[in-house]
């Protein structure tokens, strides 16, 4: 899988120049890729933290990252990072659905930090100036239950040649994922957009955009053809989310953290998430 490098069109500072806020990396769960990439014998090596891991599927199909803790969820190669270097304590949260197993992925390097991806997404005023979103209800208010973290919206889109309105229901997985459940019930569709953050060094993060769609059972359709539309919808919808994102890069890229940003009532619970981030930095601070 070709990784890309952003290259941003500004000139003004970049993120990973303002030490020392970034010198610090989250603990929990990050992906490292995709389990299809490594076959029994592979051994593919990447950057994460500062140094290069070499992961290694045993001829048994067994992942190792050592000393690293890895493992395999949702058709993702997840490792840990604590800051004693035990294994994080929790787990991969399961999701009933089989649709999560992503089929489509892709990566784009960039200067920046997890929770800075993780908190965009519930920065309600920019999802409307940014994105380009009619509006924004939250159906469900944010929620924290330990490492995770949940939040509902309806948002309404107007497109070239229709609106759509679409409920999608963000869980972040500590500060490594995001994975969004979108209800297309017009069309009896379920997409699972995952949003991948990795730390690849100091202010440096990998961005991965991962999804797959399912057809509702309800929705009597041949095998041949349900997989052919369920890849389709997967692999279009991971590449219009990298579209819709690319709006949020250069923020990432260049973005200084505020310890205490001024906030109002129409920028989302971004206290609440801050406070739940908390858990996951090396010194208990906000970052
Ligand atoms: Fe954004």
């Amino acid at each position: 899988m070709r990784v890309r490098t952003y290259k941003s069109p500004y000139a003004a500072r970049v993120a990973d120049e303002i030490l020392p806020t970034w010198l610090s990396y989250p603990s929990g769960w990050f992906c490292l890729g995709f389990s299809r990439q490594w076959k029994p014998g592979d051994v593919h090596t990447r950057p994460f933290m500062g140094t290069d891991v070499p992961v290694h599927r045993t001829r048994e199909g067994k992942l190792r990252a050592d000393p690293l803790p890895v493992r395999e969820a949702h058709g993702i190669v997840w490792v840990g990072h604590t800051r004693d270097r035990t294994p994080p304590g929790w787990e991969i949260p399961s999701f009933p659905e089989s649709f999560v197993s992503p089929h489509t992925y892709c990566a784009v390097e960039m200067a920046g930090h997890p929770q800075d991806v993780m908190e965009n997404f519930i920065d309600h005023r920019h999802i409307i100036e940014l994105h380009g979103v009619d509006f924004l209800d939250v159906l469900t208010e944010a929620k924290a239950d330990g490492p995770f973290f949940s939040v509902t919206y309806r948002v309404g889109r107007s497109l070239p040649f229709c609106s759509t309105v679409q409920d999608i229901r963000v869980q972040f997985i500590g500060l490594g994922a995001a994975l969004m459940t979108i209800e297309l019930s017009r069309y009896r569709l379920t997409a699972a957009q995952w949003l991948l953050v990795t730390p690849v060094g100091p202010g440096r993060i990998r961005y991965w955009g991962a999804a797959s769609a399912t057809v509702a059972p309800s929705f009597r359709l041949p095998s041949l053809p349900r997989h052919g539309i369920e890849r389709l919808v997967g692999f279009g919808m991971n590449r219009w989310s990298l579209r819709d994102s690319r709006a949020d890069w250069p923020i990432y890229h260049h973005k200084a953290y505020l310890p205490h940003p001024r906030l109002n009532s129409e920028d989302g619970p971004i206290g609440a998430f801050r406070h739940w981030a908390r858990q996951f930095s090396s010194d208990g601070s906000d970052r």
